[in-house]
């Protein structure tokens, strides 16, 4: 990879998914960090409420970033509703920042499958025990449906659930943030070119993959 020099921020790629690929490596790297993975994920009902809560990052490529879910938790409703998401990445030893916008999409079922079947048999029954964000009697009501399910599938293997699954974002914009002790924090932003769409704004650089870059105001 070539190194791309910014004016106090060092990039290595103008492919922003090179790019990120490189932070989430240090951060992998960076024994402070416990989990490099960790992400906020935001979403919105259809008429524009947010909400947001942290899941884990299971992959990313050029074609989008995945996490695993419960497709009808509240998350999952928001999303099938609005597909429209946000991550957000903080490495704070690193004093990073990583915010993508895009749109989501279920991942093929049977890529699902593969994952969970990956998972430790205790995970693979959670997900079965936990109808996520519907609210329960009390604690020991999980306890309970848990020692069932372990009984139930002692020898078998868990069939996973049809409201389980991943779900890809497909980024239209990603944005790096590096924190200077000058408070002359940089931020560059990639955002897609639509489809047909070539021509440049002022102050607007061409990067790699079908991206644009350019510099915001901390
Ligand atoms: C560090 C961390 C990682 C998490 N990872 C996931 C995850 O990958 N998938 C998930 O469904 N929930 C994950 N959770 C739980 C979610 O934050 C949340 O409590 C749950 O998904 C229900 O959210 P919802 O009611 O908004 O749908 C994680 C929580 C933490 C603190």
């Amino acid at each position: 990879l070539n190194r791309t020099y910014f004016s106090g921020i060092q990039l290595v790629s103008l492919d922003p998914i090179k790019q990120f690929g490189n932070w989430f490596d240090e951060a992998t790297k960076c024994p402070e960090i416990g989990e490099p993975n960790a992400m906020c994920l935001a979403t919105a009902t259809n008429d524009g409420r947010p909400s947001a809560r942290m899941v884990l990052l299971k992959g990313y490529s050029s074609e989008g970033f995945r996490f695993f879910t419960n497709y009808e938790s509240r998350k999952g409703c928001e999303l099938e509703s609005n597909p429209h998401a946000c991550l957000v990445f903080y490495w704070e030893p690193l004093n990073r920042q990583i915010r993508i916008e895009g749109t989501v999409e279920r991942i093929p079922y049977q890529s699902s499958c593969d994952y969970f079947h990956s998972r430790p048999k205790s995970s693979q029954i959670g997900a079965v025990v936990s109808r996520q964000s519907t609210i329960v009697p009390n604690r020991d009501y999980l306890r309970q449906k848990n020692a069932e399910l372990e009984e139930k599938y002692k020898d078998t293997e868990v069939p996973m659930p049809d409201y389980w699954g991943g779900y890809i974002i497909k980024p239209v914009s990603i944005e790096f943030w590096q924190g200077q002790t000058n408070r002359l924090h940089d931020r560059i932003v990639f955002t897609k070119l639509k489809d047909g769409e070539s021509e440049l704004g002022e102050f607007q650089h061409a990067a790699e993959g079908g991206w644009v870059y350019q510099r915001l105001s901390p």
